[in-house]
């Protein structure tokens, strides 16, 4: 295929600001562990979004596995299954259970009054999506984690720049990750965030990314390799400068696409009357998956290229079982959920 407009294209910089960096690093000849730029996006980050501690990390699938971790989860973990497949399969990677509860079809997110009553003894927290860059019903689930003395978890790669009561969406729950794939509106190529208010959380955290090491030869627990290199880190520094330029695009891009497409039979995600989007994406929803299919199939031969990215139905079926074949290749804990729950659909 010729692809004419391509799914999505990253914001670089003007090349000349990203050489002066790069030079610098390789006359230094420390390239990653701890160089001096690595924490840098960090700071800058932190001071951005108006929040108190954030770990750059790998990418964004490191930083869910992190905050499992951290937060010492165990058995049924509720989660919406209309997210990318890292937001579950993290969780069964690190022996948890996911159990489906179902998003709202208004606004794509986990509707919490779904799952408020139902199968809240077994389960240790909720990690949620703000779909596409849209906060979900933030308030609500916290008050239901509050309620029950559930974590909470958000899976927040589509939102840099997007707030909820006036505040960075990262702020909120125990702790929240993103990811600064080259495809996210902030990007450093690869590379990921945990944030978090809680300085214990995120000590383990700091931890766990590098080994679980401290001093040359200690070590606190065991760790892995989450960390991220000098280049990694100059993309960001140099991106984060053109911030604001990148999200005013954006806009712009949405509204566009808004004028050009509202004659079509389709409608976009209610988004919360606290919340502010980034315009990330610029969602429609259509009536039926046959037109999504051939709403595809005309772009595709206009050489536009498509691709679907998060798979489920949207229905009103509560709390689910898990998927079987995520299932299938890892061995947790038993689940202590009672076999006759309704299976999530996954496609
Ligand atoms: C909802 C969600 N969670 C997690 C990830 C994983 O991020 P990464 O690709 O940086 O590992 C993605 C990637 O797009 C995502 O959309």
């Amino acid at each position: 295929m010729n692809i004419r407009i391509p799914i999505t294209k990253p914001f670089l910089q003007p090349i000349e600001e990203y050489r002066a960096y790069v030079t610098d690093i390789c006359e230094r000849e420390w390239l990653t562990n701890d160089g001096p730029l690595v924490q840098q996006p960090e700071e800058r980050l932190q001071e951005c979004l108006g929040v108190e501690n954030l770990l750059y990390v790998s990418n964004g699938t490191t930083a869910l596995q992190f905050d499992i971790e951290s937060l010492k989860l165990e058995c049924e973990i509720i989660t919406p299954p209309f997210s990318y497949i890292a937001t579950t399969s993290s969780i069964v990677w690190e022996g948890c259970w996911p159990v489906f509860a179902d998003i709202d079809p208004g606004s794509l997110n986990l509707d919490p009054s779904l799952f408020e009553e139902s199968a809240i003894p077994a389960i240790s927290a909720i990690p949620t999506t703000h779909t596409i860059g849209n906060p979900c019903d933030i308030s609500s689930i916290l008050k239901v984690a509050k309620k029950h003395n559930l974590k909470v978890k958000f899976d927040a790669p589509h939102c840099f720049g997007t707030t909820y009561m006036g505040e960075s969406v990262y702020g909120f729950g125990d702790i929240s990750t993103t990811s600064f794939h080259t495809t996210k509106v902030f990007q450093t190529v690869e590379g990921g965030a945990v944030i978090t208010n809680d300085h214990e959380y995120f000590s383990r955290m700091d931890y766990m990314h590098n080994f679980g090491r401290y001093g040359p030869v200690k070590y606190r627990g065991v760790g892995i390799n989450g960390k991220n290199s000098e280049f990694h880190a100059v993309m960001g520094l140099c991106n984060l400068k053109h911030a604001n330029e990148i999200l005013t695009v954006r806009k712009r891009q949405s509204h566009f696409y808004d004028r050009l497409l509202r004659d079509l039979n389709t409608r976009k995600p209610d988004v919360l009357p606290d919340s502010v989007v980034n315009h990330s994406h610029s969602p429609l929803i259509f009536e039926s998956g046959s037109a999504v299919i051939e709403s595809q199939r005309r772009l595709e031969k206009a050489n536009v290229q498509t691709r679907g990215l998060f798979f489920s139905k949207p229905g009103k079926a509560g709390v689910c079982g898990t998927i079987n074949n995520l299932r299938m290749q890892r061995t947790g804990p038993k689940s202590t959920l009672p076999s006759t729950l309704p299976r999530a659909s996954a496609g």
